[in-house]
């Protein structure tokens, strides 16, 4: 044993101290290390998807992509790309159950030969809103009361009721998929719509599908909360001891894809990400596969310190005008700094495994890695041979016109049909009854005025699925009814306080 300056260390079990009585001597320089270590082990949590578990592993192209994107990592068939994988809850603390009803996060880095490709996804092809400046605002009542720290069924409800466009995603939510059996039997989805641009420049607009190789398979609301009870890291578990014995989990990458001209007549704004395309219309597009072989060394280190960023792009691959990516772009860089220090790229696993050359310098921690200890010029322009951009790596431009202002989505009826196909057209018997009674579960302790809020908007989703939630709840189903009637604002008003 040593201490953390490699300095032998003579005992472990006593510290030093007068004989009689026993007074603690400062001295004890090894003793004094550990305890005041120990008292900095903490860093904050993620402030959202804190609790997750991770892996190592490998993307492999299968099949021919280069006409859409000039990714190097996607550049050949059979080409192998190593990766890290980061699965999560996103309500619940760090120690909080993996069982909960909550979207999974699916969060993945490439380490490419031309730096860091992350695709931060969920296992819900949707999302509760479409503008990220209502992201605070829905986070917080996803997670405790300020005033009694509880989860609040009364914040839950009355944000999403006053939220209509998220329907779609609270359906996916209070179905059985909002309680996968573990990470391994999950999709995984971009949900946002990215850009991808070839080598002539030629630009599509895509989405990212990872179908798991394992099959779909969901507990139940009771199973779900039984395990919380018996086993609450089931999924890290899970995960963890399937790699453990050799049983390792692999998802199929597909994207669906659209042309500028397409979204350009799409019958709602396409980047809107409430909302699926249609894979009738928009077919799966194989892409590759990838694999998770290998489990992480340290846990705090490689998972608790990895930092997923949605604007971490590679040549080939950008952004998109969906205005919730848009402030994705913003948070996650900045969480990071706050989480884990100015300069988390220099923790081993969120450095990228092809060279650095930044002109951005010293900062707290800074390890003397990336251009940190470099001889260059710290600065551009230089005629010292210092980094210099390359034109070459400029994204197609994308037309921009109108007024800048606060935009408000005008969406209406077109965001209850995605909702009222899910439950008409896709799901079950068996899917339907669990929804119901998943939902009747945690709405009745809410209000009885949000009740009707919320039900009115499953009611105009398809009034076989409000009703069926209304008489959960002993409503009057014709209140119901003509709630569903009314447009949004006259609803809030009929059932405020
Ligand atoms: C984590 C912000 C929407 C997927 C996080 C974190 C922040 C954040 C601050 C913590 C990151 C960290 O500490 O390392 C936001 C904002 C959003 C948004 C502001 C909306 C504007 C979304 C959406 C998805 C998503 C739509 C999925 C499509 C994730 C995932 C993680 C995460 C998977 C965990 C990454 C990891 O494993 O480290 N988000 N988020 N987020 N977010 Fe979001």
């Amino acid at each position: 044993m040593t201490t953390n300056q490699g300095n032998p260390v003579d005992n472990d079990q006593a510290s030093i101290t007068t004989e009689k009585p026993t007074m603690t001597l400062l001295s004890d320089v090894h003793t004094v290390e550990k305890l005041a270590h120990f008292d900095r082990e903490r860093i904050p949590e993620r402030v959202v998807h804190a609790k997750g578990s991770g892996a190592f592993g490998y993307f492999e192209v299968t099949h021919d992509v280069t006409k859409y994107t000039c990714a190097d990592f996607l550049s050949a068939v059979g080409k192998k790309t190593d990766m890290l994988v980061r699965f999560s809850t996103v309500g619940g603390e760090r120690g909080s159950a993996d069982s909960a009803r909550d979207p999974r996060g699916f969060a993945l880095k490439f380490y490419t030969n031309q730096g860091n490709y992350d695709m931060v996804g969920n296992n819900t092809p949707t999302f509760f809103i479409r503008d990220g400046i209502k992201f605070p605002d829905f986070i917080h009542t996803q997670k405790r009361n300020p005033i009694t720290n509880l989860k609040d069924a009364n914040m839950f409800w009355d944000f999403l009721s006053l939220t209509p466009e998220s329907i779609h995603q609270v359906t996916i939510l209070f179905s059985d998929r909002g309680t996968p059996y573990g990470y391994r039997n999950m999709h995984g989805y971009s949900s946002h719509t990215y850009m991808w641009y070839n080598a002539k420049g030629e630009y599509h607009w895509i989405k990212w599908h990872f179908r798991t190789d394992q099959g779909i398979k969901n507990l139940t609301d009771a199973e779900a909360t039984e395990l919380a009870g018996t086993d609450p890291d089931y999924a890290t578990r899970d995960l963890h001891e399937s790699i453990e014995k050799g049983d390792f989990p692999s998802w199929t990458a597909y994207v669906q894809i659209m042309t500028p001209e397409q979204a350009e007549n799409f019958r709602f704004d396409p980047f809107d990400i409430t909302k699926v395309w249609s894979q009738k219309e928009y077919p799966l597009i194989p892409v590759g596969k990838f694999t998770l072989n290998r489990n992480p060394d340290d846990y705090f280190a490689e998972i608790e310190q990895a930092a997923f960023s949605p604007g971490n792009f590679v040549p080939g691959i950008s952004s998109s005008p969906d205005k919730m990516l848009q402030i994705r772009l913003f948070s996650y860089p900045d969480t990071h700094r706050h989480r884990l220090g100015t300069n988390f790229h220099q923790i081993p696993v969120n450095m990228a495994k092809s060279e650095v050359n930044t002109n951005q310098r010293d900062g707290a921690m800074n390890m003397g890695m990336p251009g940190g200890a470099s001889p260059a010029p710290n600065y551009y322009p230089n005629s010292f041979n210092g980094a210099a951009p390359d034109a070459a790596f400029t994204p197609p431009p994308i037309d921009v016109q109108g007024l800048a202002a606060r935009h408000e989505y005008v969406t209406g009826d077109v965001d209850f049909v995605q909702a009222g196909d899910l439950y008409g057209r896709v799901l079950s018997d068996y899917d339907k009854t669990n929804l119901i009674s998943n939902i009747v579960g945690h709405i009745k302790n809410a209000q009885q005025r949000i009740q009707y809020r919320q039900t009115a908007l499953f009611y105009k989703s398809h009034p076989e699925y409000g009703t069926r939630v209304a008489e959960g709840l002993g409503l009057d189903v014709e209140k119901v009814k003509a709630l569903a009637a009314m447009t949004q604002e006259e609803r809030v008003k009929a059932t405020a306080q």
